[in-house]
């Protein structure tokens, strides 16, 4: 029963999927995030603070699902009545190293002088720091790709991945949600830290944000002034996150010195509107997103990939982007203000991923493929007519 809500909300999404694509319709409201709040009052009600064996209670186990593994909790760690307790959150979150060969160090949230430079951390070098979304890990699939992405381009980075997934667990997305701010504090000290110790540098520091990993990027980085040189947002976290449009509460282009932002499931898993410098709508930006087909992936019998799919893609893009950075040509021509999508042109203005410039800001639009590599050519990105609302 403890799945049941996430379940549901999974469910609803599958209904106004199809809703939306009927009417080709942005929902404004947030329609998964109020549901998992319910879900997470009603449990309130149910559940009583723990009683009984806490560490069995409290475990973690990690499943196979679909084809991938997840993180799941029989009760949530965060601060609710019947969570269990977050003590010292600097302990259950850690920091992956992915190495050229193939090997990954984890390294802790401490702060010790010359522990960075010791692991072999390259302070003159950019670091790329990958903060997964809900039920993921850092050594876990999305994180592998644009790791491994990263590390066989020519020139050397500090490839890093910030694990926080005992406060990620399955299903307790609520909980989820509010821990993003409790990781966004410990990974802001400690990037404070070491950017004083000169063991890396904040304006070299490109954060990669999945879903909930973008609000983490975005918070940790406002701890830090906006000094962190990039944010790059794939499919940030739409559930729970309006909060009546308050900027303060979310990702935003004051957070780093350039945001840029990919939407793959706009209204749905994903922010439907223009929140950083540089906002990319790949084939509109929300579902369907092409190889996302209900019908193409049920022959698959796979429902996780049904439900997520389309969010997936942002940072399936992406790693494809960091491969070839030119594989994306993004036009600024396409959906006009009134959310119509219209036939037009293709001028390229921009690249989407990897090669985004941070001097031509504004919204991007393009289509891809509906299969690695998703990449397509400029001759074939004619849009198609048909009536889009984004809000821009
Ligand atoms: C991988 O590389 C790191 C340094 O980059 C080195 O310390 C480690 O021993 C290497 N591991 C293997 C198995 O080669
Ligand atoms: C750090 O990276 C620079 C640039 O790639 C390189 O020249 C230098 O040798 C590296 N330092 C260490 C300690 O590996
Ligand atoms: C999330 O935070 C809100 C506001 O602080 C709190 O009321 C709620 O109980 C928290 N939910 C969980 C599941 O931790
Ligand atoms: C970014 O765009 C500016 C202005 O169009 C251009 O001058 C610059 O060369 C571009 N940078 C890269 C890395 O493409």
């Amino acid at each position: 029963m403890f799945m049941g809500v996430f379940l549901f909300g999974l469910l609803f999404k599958i209904g106004s999927a199809q809703i939306l694509h009927r009417e080709l319709d942005i929902p404004q409201d947030d329609a998964i995030g109020s549901l998992t709040k319910l879900g997470s009052t009603l449990l309130g009600h149910f559940l009583g603070p723990i009683q009984g064996d806490y560490n069995e209670i409290c475990r973690i186990v990690t499943i196979g699902i679909a084809g991938s593994e997840i993180k799941v909790g029989f009760r949530p760690h965060s601060t609710c009545t019947y969570c269990c307790k977050l003590v010292s959150p600097h302990r259950r979150i850690g920091l992956y190293l992915h190495r050229r060969n193939n090997t990954v160090l984890k390294l802790d949230m401490v702060r010790k002088r010359g522990y960075l430079k010791a692991n072999g951390v390259n302070s003159t070098i950019t670091t790329v720091l990958y903060i997964h979304g809900f039920t993921e890990y850092a050594t876990g699939v999305s994180a592998r790709i644009v790791c491994d992405a990263y590390l066989s381009r020519k020139i050397d980075y500090n490839v890093l991945a910030l694990d926080w997934s005992p406060l990620a667990v399955f299903p307790w997305y609520s909980a989820a949600a509010n821990n993003t701010r409790v990781v966004s504090r410990v990974l802001a000290k400690f990037l404070k830290f070491y950017d004083a110790t000169g063991e890396l540098k904040l304006e070299n520091v490109h954060a990669l944000g999945f879903s909930l990993g973008s609000h983490i990027a975005a918070f940790a980085s406002r701890k830090l002034k906006g000094r962190m040189g990039r944010i790059t947002a794939l499919d940030p976290a739409f559930p729970e996150f309006p909060l009546d449009n308050d900027p303060s509460q979310m990702l935003s282009k004051r957070d780093a010195s350039y945001v840029d932002v990919i939407h793959t499931d706009g209204g749905g898993y994903g922010f439907p509107w223009s929140i950083g410098h540089s906002d990319f709508y790949p084939n509109g930006g929300r579902l369907i997103q092409p190889g996302c087909e209900p019908s193409q992936l049920a022959e698959e019998g796979n429902i996780l990939s049904i439900l997520l799919c389309g969010h997936f893609h942002a940072w399936r893009f992406y790693a494809e982007s960091v491969r070839n950075p030119t594989a994306f040509p993004a036009t600024k021509c396409g959906i006009l203000k009134n959310g119509r999508l219209r036939s037009c042109a293709f001028t390229i203005h921009g690249y989407m991923g990897f090669a985004a410039n941070k001097s031509v800001v504004g919204n991007f639009y393009l289509s891809t493929r509906n299969k690695y590599p998703y990449s397509k050519s400029t001759e074939s990105q004619m849009f198609e007519k048909g009536t889009v609302r984004l809000i821009l």
